[in-house]
């Protein structure tokens, strides 16, 4: 992998939620720390901003876990990067990353993932660095999945423009799911402001995606069956999850979402940098994955 250069965009990740659906996983640390095969939830979407080539992020967290995550992941000087933190008082919508992000954000466009969405496969860092570069308007990734009630649904008329969009719709309109990462120029944060919230209470994500819509501005781009897109928010998507990441893992010998790995080959951090990261690890197979890299250099 070649040198990325860094872009002048913020990324969130959305850490927060009581993450009920998994309790008792969940009574006392988040959801996005559990671990998916060999390391915590958040290493995925993070990975995910890092091949885009943002380096500033903010982790917006529930109260009383932004020491676990600040413990895990400190300031990202480690990985060539800044992390900040912020904490969610209550789930109260997805948008609000923006209202609490806003002075983060400041004037630039930022990316938010959710951080129980993992992404992983060809072509994928491709599909990222044109949507980080398109610096109007937003983007957002429609993925085709079994079960679109789940979440939001985007349909398209014949010629693949966005003709609707829903939040959990009971017949959705199309197999089209729109993943939990979005880019966005910078009106999303007056956006978020001024939002009203559902029927459950929340203010959605879904209201801010129709309003780039209803101005002609969004773009919505698919991804390909050959992505995997999983969103790890039940005991079988987890379990699913991991075993799909040990698979590729013991298949190819390459871990999914090294952090390390990532910073290293992007030339965010330099090999005496990534040396002493896996001396941190011990003599732990993750430790020796990372020493191996600079002695086999695939
Ligand atoms: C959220 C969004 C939904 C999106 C999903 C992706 O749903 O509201 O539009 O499709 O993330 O993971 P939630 O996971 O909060 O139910």
């Amino acid at each position: 992998m070649a040198k990325v250069d860094k872009v002048s965009r913020k990324g969130i990740i959305l850490a927060g939620g009581s993450g009920t659906r998994l309790h008792p996983l969940t009574v006392s640390v988040s959801k996005q720390l559990l671990p998916v095969y060999d390391k915590p939830m958040i290493y995925y979407p993070l990975s995910n901003l890092m091949l885009a080539g943002i380096d500033e992020v903010l982790i917006i967290t529930a109260p009383d876990q932004q020491d676990l995550f600040r413990n895990l992941l400190g300031d990202g000087s480690q990985f060539g990067m800044q992390l900040e933190y912020a904490i969610q008082d209550n789930p109260d919508g997805v948008p609000q990353a923006f209202v609490i992000g806003a002075d983060f954000i400041g004037d630039d466009p930022v990316t938010l993932i959710l951080g129980d969405n993992i992404f992983y496969g060809q072509g994928l860092v491709q599909q990222l660095r044109q949507a980080v570069y398109s610096n109007h308007g937003a983007t957002i990734f429609a993925y085709v999945v079994s079960d679109p009630e789940r979440y939001g649904v985007v349909a398209f008329d014949e010629e693949g423009n966005p003709t609707s969009i829903a939040e959990k719709p009971k017949r959705p309109r199309s197999d089209y799911a729109v993943t939990g990462m979005y880019f966005f120029d910078n009106d999303v944060i007056e956006i978020a402001q001024n939002l009203t919230p559902s029927k459950r209470g929340e203010t959605e994500i879904i209201d801010v995606v129709r309003a780039y819509m209803k101005r002609g501005d969004l773009s919505v781009e698919r991804m390909g069956r050959g992505i995997a897109w999983l969103d790890v928010g039940t005991h079988d998507a987890l379990a699913e999850a991991a075993a799909y990441i040990q698979a590729v893992d013991h298949r190819q010998g390459f871990k999914i979402a090294c952090l390390e790995e990532i910073a290293w080959r992007q030339q965010w951090i330099d090999d005496d940098q990534l040396q002493t990261l896996s001396k941190s690890y011990g003599n732990s197979p993750y430790g020796n994955y990372l020493s191996g890299l600079l002695e086999h250099r695939h």
